[in-house]
């Protein structure tokens, strides 16, 4: 649906070039929820901010549907980026208008609807974000996550096909972030709506994101899978950012403290494997004992994933006889140290 094709950008500040986008290229798919995470001033803003020509790139396409929106005329730009909502997080609501008058505000502004057609659907997207209550409040009046609903209710008003959201969730609190991380998957289900999520943490790829592009200081240095890029991620930035939401790594300084000899093993588990007895029936097949040292089970999306490590415990078989055993339950085997 959308291509990024070579995309480069710069702002110049006090006369110098800082460059924000170098050489990116990225697909996103129809009706997927895509997400770009990078540590702060990695150009994750700016690169999301090309989509709807906020940003223009210096170099390189951006093509929607196979069209390169950088050469839209006015008109066509004015009807595409109507098709393409935002949200932010600061939610950018106007102040003095309630909760009703900003989500009627895009409605009004395309001067194509009749006054009934907009009250049905101010009352239907008020309804979607669960805010039908609160029509007639203020934005001071409202709690942070109410007030991105209403940013999401305005971002939906004219059925866009795509929703950018950048660092929608950032200024919340962790439940309200999955509330409104709840609200955007079950929008991208029920509408098929596409969106590309910006976002400086893992937890909120792990939530809700299929694919992810990991940005650092302007340069797209990995892209996937979320599962992929999570569970087995190839650069040190991608690395950190993993570590950062899910802390593993100490295994050998553990193994060392507990004085056991025995290898260590990085057993990575995803999909309903992750529910069924594989180390215990692996530990009866060899005669072997597992120790876990440190790990974690969680869901990346809807699927149950794990990845442990453990010390084998006994007399140790041939590792790759081992290893062959996991790899016919699914079961990705890694050798972490002899
Ligand atoms: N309008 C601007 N004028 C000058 N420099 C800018 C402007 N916007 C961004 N930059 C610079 O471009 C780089 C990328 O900024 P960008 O805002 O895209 O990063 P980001 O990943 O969104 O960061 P954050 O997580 O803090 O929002 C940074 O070095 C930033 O200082
Ligand atoms: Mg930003």
């Amino acid at each position: 649906m959308i291509d990024i094709e070579h995309v480069s950008k710069h702002y110049v500040v006090d006369g110098i070039a800082v460059p924000a986008l170098s050489d990116v290229s990225l697909r996103v798919e129809q009706g997927e929820v895509f997400g770009i995470i990078g540590v702060s001033g990695a150009g994750k803003s700016t690169l999301v901010r090309t989509l709807n020509l906020l940003e223009r790139p210096d170099s390189g396409r951006v093509l929607v549907d196979g069209s390169d929106i950088t050469l839209f005329s006015k008109t066509q730009l004015r009807s595409y980026r109507r098709k393409t909502g935002m949200i932010f997080q600061h939610f950018n609501l106007i102040g003095a208008k309630t909760v009703a008058e900003n989500v009627r505000f895009p409605l009004k502004l395309t001067g194509e609807y009749t006054t009934a057609e907009i009250e049905q659907r101010v009352d239907e997207l008020l309804e979607l974000v669960e805010l039908s209550g609160h029509r007639d409040k203020y934005p001071a009046q409202l709690s942070g996550g109410q007030k991105q609903r209403v940013g999401i209710a305005r971002a939906l008003a004219n059925r866009p096909k795509l929703l950018l959201c950048d660092e929608a969730t950032s200024a919340l609190d962790p439940q309200t972030t999955q509330s409104i991380l709840h609200l955007l998957l079950d929008i991208n289900r029920r509408f098929g709506l596409t969106i590309v999520l910006i976002t400086h943490e893992m937890d909120v790829i792990r939530a809700v994101c299929d694919r992810v592009a990991v940005l650092d200081q302007g340069v797209l240095v990995e892209q996937g899978r979320v599962a992929e890029v999570l569970l087995h991620p190839q650069h040190a930035l991608t690395r950190a950012l993993v570590q950062e939401s899910c802390p593993q790594g100490e295994s050998a300084k553990i193994s060392a403290r507990l004085n056991l000899p025995g290898p260590l093993l990085r057993l990575t588990f995803l999909g309903a494997i992750t529910h069924q007895p594989v180390l215990q029936r692996i530990a009866a097949a060899f005669a072997l004992g597992f120790n876990i040292i440190e790990g974690v089970i969680g869901h990346i999306k809807e699927t149950p994933y794990g990845q442990i490590t453990v010390q084998v415990i006994g007399a140790v078989p041939d590792l790759a006889r081992l290893e062959a055993a996991f790899g016919e339950h699914s079961v990705r085997c890694e050798l972490v140290q002899p």
